[in-house]
């Protein structure tokens, strides 16, 4: 893993339509190291990427994901509501982003509902060549997949001010990472996450200041929507930052 990891948040999103796959090749394209990206099960059992329980705020349809078949989702334009530009472009299944990926981005797949996890972990094993890691804020859900066999990489996410026992949680299930809301990260959480083998991925961050903040108290990396503007600030960031240890050294 890079020294810094920049996930795109449901891809490139603040260019692109969230969650589709405009965002995600925008993100490649923009230098991101991996997708995080939504998902929920359509009444047939597909699992699709979207953050919102119904596609109301992102499409041009309305009603419950769980309520309507892939077909009826399908026919669906998740992208004129963002801007007219991307007009016709649907709700990805998420098979589709993984084989679109080929393996290229590390993928962030967070579980919206415990419905969608056997799915999820289908399309996981079906592209044994995609790193992944599946997070949730359900951490019931976390420890049944940890315990899976063969089962994919967990995250654990946290916007509980009270962390401690969501990352000894996700330490017990063996998890690769803790993300956690940016506001309540400071370095005593990253020391404690990181002596508890977690790596440490706060959310969302797009402000220079805040990525300063973070960098130093060595996060491994962040969450954000806009990556392009994140690899330029963090190049030029970590050059200076050799430069100066060189300095000093
Ligand atoms: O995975 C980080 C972040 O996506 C969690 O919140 O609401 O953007 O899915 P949300
Ligand atoms: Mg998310």
């Amino acid at each position: 893993m890079k020294n810094f990891f920049i996930w795109a948040h449901r891809g490139a999103s603040a260019k692109a339509p969230e969650n589709t796959m405009a965002a995600f090749r925008l993100a490649l394209e923009q230098g991101a190291d991996g997708l995080e990206l939504d998902v929920h099960l359509t009444r047939d059992g597909v699992p699709v990427v979207i953050h919102d329980a119904t596609v109301d705020r992102t499409s041009n349809g309305a009603g419950a994901v769980s309520a309507m078949t892939w077909q009826e989702i399908s026919l669906l334009d998740a992208g004129s509501w963002f801007d007219k530009g991307f007009f016709g472009e649907p709700i990805p299944p998420l098979v589709e982003v993984f084989q679109w990926n080929a393996g290229r981005l590390k993928v962030n797949v967070e579980i919206k509902e415990s419905a969608a996890a056997d799915a999820v972990v289908e399309v996981w094993r079906r592209f044994p060549g995609t790193p992944l890691v599946v997070s949730s804020f359900d951490q019931s859900l976390l420890e049944e997949l940890s315990r899976k066999e063969p089962g994919p990489p967990v995250g654990f996410l946290c916007d509980n001010r009270d962390w401690l026992p969501v990352a000894e949680k996700a330490a017990a299930c063996r998890a690769w990472s803790f993300h956690p809301a940016q506001e309540m990260v400071d370095a005593l959480l990253v020391k404690t996450c990181h002596s508890l083998g977690l790596a440490v991925f706060p959310w969302t961050v797009d402000g220079p200041r805040r990525l300063e903040t973070l960098w130093n108290i060595q996060v491994d990396g962040v969450f954000c929507n806009d990556p392009g503007s994140v690899r330029a600030f963090m190049d030029r960031f970590s050059t200076e930052d050799i430069a100066d240890a060189k300095d000093i050294h």
